[in-house]
């Protein structure tokens, strides 16, 4: 039997059954019968505004899978370019794909001279990398005025091979320039995250030889970031990019809603309130001050979990690796007990409120060293990935240009009154 609906205007008594398919109703059908009446959803909050078959999130029972892949079993075995793959191409790559792929994103890590010459260094000396991020990957579409050919598929194809490949080299970039430190250029012997974390640490020495327990810490974290289906960048890259706009202005489009707090800046969020707990003995009062409505518990509750973010569980279990190596970030007590304190607090438990992904993830980036600032330019690098590709998915489904309706609530016609006579 279909699955259906029947909804019925009742100033008409007209009715349609629309078809229940892959879990929505199809908006168009409705509008046959109410021609001008506009479904009110601000936030998108009950609307799927894509077919997708890039990742899966079962949010009550804390799944994620990245084209049918647990996101458990890529964290323990795959590696970010990997994933980077299986995401734009759909499955897995043989081993001569993926040698391929790593090659071709490794010989495009150098930035033009003139994007750092002239471009980074005419910011001012104290710009949040985050911002030189955002403004450098919509500089690039100047550099590469070739990227708007979007339906050539060897043209695509390049963009998308230099996007994931210069993000880290721009990221680290951003940092240096911000931190008054010259520019390290890539070094094309090293993996995707040593090579990041050559080019964000390295000082005097010849060759900048990263700890592989961080870098692997690392690569696991951009595994984990490196999509999460329709959220707000994502959605920014469909949206900008159903204009047919070149890839880096989209791109720059969805690090820019990357930046905002309550999207890549809510592991900065969680290290300033441990911070400001200070220590065990103030949890239980802090969780109190939460519940009576007194801020938020900071990396807890999710949209779309209503569990324990599969996520927080890996990285949670990352973290002790990463402090084995630079030792314990003195916040992570303060971090155990308020998880424990609400997992056992009905106030949290009822409303489904777990550990996100941004609960631990800030802990490890400052074990290592990485200041908050860079904490959303850390979360754009793997993110990249994901952000392409939805935005090849969307163009290879004809998608037509974003453009909402709205309902309108401001002042019927008035005829205007000359200044003089206000
Ligand atoms: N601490 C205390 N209470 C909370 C929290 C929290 N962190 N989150 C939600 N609630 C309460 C909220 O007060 C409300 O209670 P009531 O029903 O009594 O009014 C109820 O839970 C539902 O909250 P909501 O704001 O309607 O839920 P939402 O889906 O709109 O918000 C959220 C989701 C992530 C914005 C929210 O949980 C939050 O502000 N969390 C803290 C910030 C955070 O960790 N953000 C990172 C999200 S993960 C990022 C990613 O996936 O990329």
């Amino acid at each position: 039997m279909t699955e259906s609906i029947t909804i019925t205007d009742n100033r008409t008594g007209e009715s349609i059954e629309i078809p229940i398919t892959s879990g929505g109703v199809a908006a168009d059908e409705w509008e046959k019968l109410l021609p001008g009446i506009w479904f009110y959803d601000p936030a998108f909050m009950t609307t799927a505004a894509a077919e997708s078959a890039v990742t899966f999130i079962d949010g009550d029972a804390g799944k994620l899978e990245y084209r049918g892949y647990p996101i458990e079993q890529l964290a323990e075995s795959s590696t970010y370019l990997e994933v980077a793959y299986l995401l734009l191409h759909g499955d897995l790559p043989s081993g001569a794909e993926l040698e391929a792929w790593v090659h071709e994103i490794t010989y495009h890590t150098f930035i033009h001279e003139n994007v750092r010459k002239r471009f980074l260094e005419g910011f001012h000396y104290d710009a949040h990398p985050m911002g030189i991020l955002v403004s450098a990957v919509a500089a690039l579409s100047t550099f590469y005025p070739e990227a708007s050919n979007i339906f050539d598929d060897t043209i695509r194809y390049k963009q998308i091979i230099r996007l994931i490949a210069k993000m880290p080299t721009l990221a680290a970039a951003a940092h240096r320039f911000s931190a008054g430190m010259p520019f390290v250029y890539p070094d094309n012997s090293l993996s995707f995250a040593s090579n990041f974390l050559s080019m964000m640490w390295k000082t005097a020495e010849p060759r900048f030889d990263a700890n592989p327990a961080l870098a692997r810490a690392v690569d696991v974290l951009f595994i984990l970031h490196a999509d999460h289906e329709q959220n707000c960048s994502t959605t920014a890259m469909r949206v900008v990019g159903s204009s047919h706009v070149d890839p880096y202005s989209a791109c720059a489009a969805a690090c820019a809603a990357l930046y905002g707090p309550r999207h890549g800046g809510a592991n900065e969020q969680v290290i300033r309130m441990l911070a400001s707990i200070g220590s065990l003995d103030n949890v239980p009062d802090f969780i109190a001050a939460v519940k009576s409505g007194h801020g938020r518990l900071q990396g807890f509750g999710h949209r779309v979990y209503k569990n324990y973010d599969p996520r927080a569980k890996i990285i949670r279990k990352a973290a002790y690796d990463v402090f084995e190596v630079t030792g314990k970030n003195p916040l992570l007590d303060i971090a155990l007990k308020l998880e424990e304190t609400a997992l056992a607090d009905e106030y949290f438990t009822s409303r489904r409120l777990y550990p996100n992904v941004d609960f631990y993830s800030g802990l490890i980036y400052q074990a290592m060293g990485f200041p908050m600032e860079m904490f959303p330019v850390l979360f754009a690098i793997p993110r990249t990935a994901g952000w392409l590709a939805h935005w090849v998915e969307m163009l290879a489904q004809d998608t037509k240009i974003a453009r909402p309706r709205q309902l309108y609530v401001g002042s019927p016609r008035r005829d205007y009154v000359p200044l003089a006579d206000r």
